[in-house]
């Protein structure tokens, strides 16, 4: 009943930021999924007998890989799958399930806040039996199998369906369909005081979280409405739709442009919140204020041992190389352990696993712990109710309290997308070429102190990464990075990320913008964006 089906290899299945991303169109051509999902099973090691994961965000082609994928699974000798009812997956609740079931690994559908539809983005993602990102010792190794692939094996079998919660066989392999929401709402009790937060919500503090027609629909309908007791309709777009109802599911001042004007609003809730695709992404506005993600890692790690599960306080908190210095200010308060790491949820896992780091986060809207081996942005929602129900304030009194004590890092990143890659590539190259003698260069006011190309090493296992994103350093603790996205689908995405420290309290009222007007500027001196780009303005500001 297992069938070889032969086949021949694709170029361009190598892993990137976040798993294989890629057009729907170029993902449905034939066997490009099942040659992806075999690289996957071929370059893993005893898993014979052993259970998978597998989900998705519900975005259109959802369903038909996972039904390849489970079929592949059988004939590839895995024990047991278990598969969210409908598809349904979100990103931290696969990592939950596979880390509470013992699961040898999973395979997540998603291609996380990039636009669905036929038209739109899809993404297969490897995670470990940690419940995290593959690392890229692995990711490597599933690129290689996939340039060398001749055939892939699938088990010739009926569909499983998927809308039934229960179990079935194929073969030897038990498919269980699980619902996806229970056992992630389950931990999400365990971490947080769900009594605190239903007298805050009781007490008429009004609340709006904005699913955008994505995968978090159902897990905050039942978290947030039924659990908690927020009024009904606090929940927005909570159908997730194969194509997000035509939007694009990107938390961000652009995408969640209806939420940010309502927040703004006279007569705004006091609490605002969206989350993205697949469930791991935040967004937070307070009724007048923006929370950048970088002082909400920052907020979170202050005031995590309001939340029961981090009581015991933290081990430690890490960040990723972009995100602004707002947290290293709290880890050295709190006397522990701070980690700056290159971009993407993955190297996050050694230090999450070595209990290094309790807390972590990503300028991209991306926070989370220990609890899983993802970002979580329901659970970032939940960490907010938790702090604000004990401390009884309001976000703005908590944020701007916040930067009384600590200072304010005023943060945006300005992205230039769908870039022609050469001429993205020249911008990256030329600057590289440049680093030596950029230090004790003046544009302005601004002296540049230190200039590199970031690398890490892993402390956990050694394993050292570069060409992680150009920094440019500047006397006072302000910064430039420039680093190409791993993440796009067409042509290439610039990213520039723009950071000033500003310890003066009278000076913390200033438009982010404007209080970054300068460093912009020197950013296009130094980097000739326009002549390289041939763009006069970002595509995205956030
Ligand atoms: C982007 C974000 C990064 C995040 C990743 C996956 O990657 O910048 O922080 O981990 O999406 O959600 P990029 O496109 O920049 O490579
Ligand atoms: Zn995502």
């Amino acid at each position: 009943m297992t069938q070889t089906i032969a086949t021949t290899p694709f170029d361009d299945q190598k892993p990137g930021t976040s798993g294989l991303r890629k057009k729907v169109k170029r993902f449905q051509q034939t066997n490009y999924a099942q040659n992806f999902l075999q690289a996957i099973f071929n370059s893993l090691e005893g898993f014979a007998g052993s259970a998978l994961v597998i989900g998705g965000d519900g975005r259109f082609y959802n369903r038909e890989v996972i039904q390849s994928a489970i079929k592949m699974a059988a004939a590839n000798g895995f024990g047991r799958v278990l598969v969210g009812k409908g598809g349904i997956l979100s990103t931290p609740a696969a990592s939950h399930v596979i880390r509470k079931h013992s699961a040898f690994g999973g395979i997540i559908l998603s291609a996380s806040h990039n636009p669905g539809g036929p038209d739109g983005d899809f993404g297969i993602k490897y995670n470990i039996g940690n419940g995290g990102p593959a690392p890229e010792k692995i990711t490597e190794a599933i690129f290689r199998q996939t340039s060398s692939l001749t055939s892939y094996r699938i088990a010739d079998a009926a569909d499983i369906d998927l809308d039934r919660i229960g179990t079935s066989d194929i073969g030897d392999m038990q498919v269980e369909v699980i619902d996806p929401v229970a056992d992630y709402a389950e931990l999400m009790q365990q971490l947080f005081d769900f009594d605190a937060i239903r007298a805050l919500l009781r007490s008429g503090f009004r609340i709006v979280f904005d699913a955008m027609h994505a995968v978090t629909g159902p897990y905050a309908k039942e978290i947030l409405e039924r659990q908690l007791g927020a009024a009904a309709g606090s929940v927005r777009n909570f159908v997730p739709e194969p194509d997000f109802g035509g939007h694009h599911p990107d938390p961000n001042l652009v995408h969640a442009k209806a939420l940010y004007d309502l927040m703004m609003s006279a007569d705004a809730p006091d609490f605002g919140a969206a989350s993205d695709g697949d469930g791991d992404r935040n967004l937070i506005i307070g009724k007048g204020i923006f929370v950048t993600p970088s002082d909400s890692l920052a907020l979170l790690a202050a005031n995590a041992h309001l939340a029961p599960g981090y009581a015991k306080g933290l081990a430690g908190i890490a960040r990723s190389m972009p995100t602004s210095a707002a947290a290293d200010r709290v880890a050295e308060k709190l006397g522990i352990g701070m980690f700056e790491t290159p971009t993407g949820w993955k190297f996050f896992g050694n230090l999450l696993d070595a209990g290094k780091a309790t807390i972590c986060g990503e300028e991209s809207a991306g926070t989370g712990s220990d609890h899983v081996r993802e970002k979580d942005g329901l659970w970032a929602v939940l960490l907010w109710l938790n702090i604000l129900a004990r401390r009884g304030e309001s976000v703005q009194e908590i944020v701007t309290g916040h930067w009384s004590e600590y200072g304010r890092n005023y943060y945006s990143r300005h992205d230039y997308e769908e870039v022609d890659i050469e001429a993205a590539e020249a911008l990256v190259g030329s600057l590289r070429k440049r680093l030596p003698e950029l230090p004790g260069q003046s544009i302005g006011d601004l002296t540049i102190a230190a200039a590199d190309d970031f690398s890490y090493l892993d402390p956990v296992d050694g394993s050292r990464s570069d060409h992680q994103g150009i920094r440019i350093l500047f006397d006072g603790g302000s910064r430039l990075v420039f680093r190409l996205s791993g993440t796009g689908t067409a042509g290439a995405t610039i990213r520039l990320y723009v950071e000033r420290y500003e310890p003066d309290t009278t000076r913390h009222g200033i438009e982010t913008q404007d209080a970054l007007a300068d460093l912009i500027g020197a950013a296009e001196k130094i980097a000739g964006i326009v002549k390289h780009t041939g763009r006069a303005a970002p595509t995205v500001i956030t």
